[in-house]
């Protein structure tokens, strides 16, 4: 048996079938699911987890998706963080934002920014909500910062060149909806992640769905390409 995964990531897809099987527009499915968002949060906490990235909006979204659609999730970023935020405050839980911000209507990026600035430092778990977020983007990008800091990366330093910087590299990759790819999400840290897929769309995603997903993981030898298994990570 393994130990409970410190770092949770979650594509969060299935919103606009849920939807369309109701005959509801597509916004309706991420409204749903953004209310799914807090308590996932909680149980991951709960169990032990410290952090949880939610991929909100991948940067091929931000390009591809109808605009009502996107205003629709930007309204939905507003209200997640204008009302709900400060109850993860409450209970210890603290905010990160990943991607670039730069296209964003200035509003919801300056939410983004003080939901992270406003987190508490003393914060035992962290919900990370990746926006405007590729992994091919972020790498190209973290290349970039090295090479303007004239510096010389491997393995273990460029990490720090990324979004991520800081954050342990995610444990448990969960995708809701059915699909089994990782569409660009955190390409780069999902090195050695256990991967798991379910056919619930994600407004149905609940705390029992992520707690099966975490006894799976708890079930598999994460061996980081050594032959026994539980040996260090790299
Ligand atoms: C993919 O489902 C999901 C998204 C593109 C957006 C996910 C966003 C949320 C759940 C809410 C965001 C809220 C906050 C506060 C950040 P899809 O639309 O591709 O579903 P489909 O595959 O069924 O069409």
């Amino acid at each position: 048996m393994g130990s409970t995964p410190k770092h949770i990531a979650l594509i969060m897809d299935g919103n606009g079938r849920w939807a369309k099987s109701r005959l509801m527009p597509r916004t309706y499915g991420h409204t749903r699911g953004m209310e799914r968002i807090s308590s996932i949060a909680m149980r991951a906490k709960s169990v032990g987890a410290e952090y949880l990235t939610v991929y909100a909006l991948s940067s091929e979204n931000l390009i591809k998706r109808p605009k009502d659609e996107l205003e629709g999730l930007f309204n939905l970023i507003r209200e997640y963080f204008t009302n709900e935020v400060k109850k993860l405050y409450d209970v210890g839980a603290g905010i990160k934002v990943i991607g670039d911000l730069t296209p964003l209507p200035c509003d919801v990026r300056e939410l983004l920014e003080a939901g992270e600035k406003n987190s508490p430092n003393n914060a035992t778990f962290t919900l990370v909500f990746a926006v405007n977020y590729g992994a091919r983007g972020e790498i190209a990008r973290a290349a970039n910062a090295a090479i303007e800091r004239g510096e010389k990366v491997d393995e273990k330093t460029f990490g720090e060149f990324l979004y991520t910087a800081g954050i342990p590299d995610p444990d448990l990759i969960i995708r809701t909806g059915g699909e089994t790819r990782l569409s660009n999400f955190l390409l780069y840290q999902a090195a050695y992640s256990e991967l798991y897929f379910t056919k619930a769309l994600f407004p149905d995603f609940t705390a029992k769905h992520l707690d099966k997903a975490i006894s799976d993981y708890l079930k598999r030898g994460r061996r980081y390409g050594a032959a026994t298994e539980n040996t260090e990570k790299i």
